[in-house]
């Protein structure tokens, strides 16, 4: 149901290895991560340790190294890795027709809504 996705634009905005960032009103800010093989991940754009810029570390795999204290945060799981502990919220994020789509209700914080019959 596409009315529970938000359009956030093209992938090729984000160039691999890259991230950006998604301002969102009453909520938290979004960082979008584009990897080196292709894949798309979304999360709050805030370390678990002390609310770094994750959109500004370096992305290695499917991994973030917070650009403050370089924890690696999982960019599958949001969960700090290695022996760090702390786990930031993921965003469902999916890629159709070269265009990059949020879960609205996850941007917004709210709970998923049940489908309409
Ligand atoms: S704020 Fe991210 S590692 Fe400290």
């Amino acid at each position: 149901m596409i009315g529970n996705w938000l359009d956030i634009g093209p992938v090729n905005q984000i160039e691999p290895g890259m991230a950006r960032t998604l301002p969102v009103e009453g909520g938290e800010e979004i960082a979008v991560f584009h990897t080196m093989t292709g894949d798309f991940y979304a999360l709050v754009n805030k370390c678990p340790h002390k609310q770094g810029p994750l959109s500004q570390g370096i992305v290695h795999g499917a991994v973030v190294a917070c650009p403050l204290h370089n924890w690696n945060i999982s960019l599958k799981t949001g969960e700090a890795l290695g022996g760090d502990e702390g786990c930031v919220p993921t965003i469902p994020l999916k890629v159709d027709a070269g265009r990059i789509y949020l879960l609205r209700s996850a941007v917004l914080g709210e709970k998923p809504k049940p489908e309409a019959a």
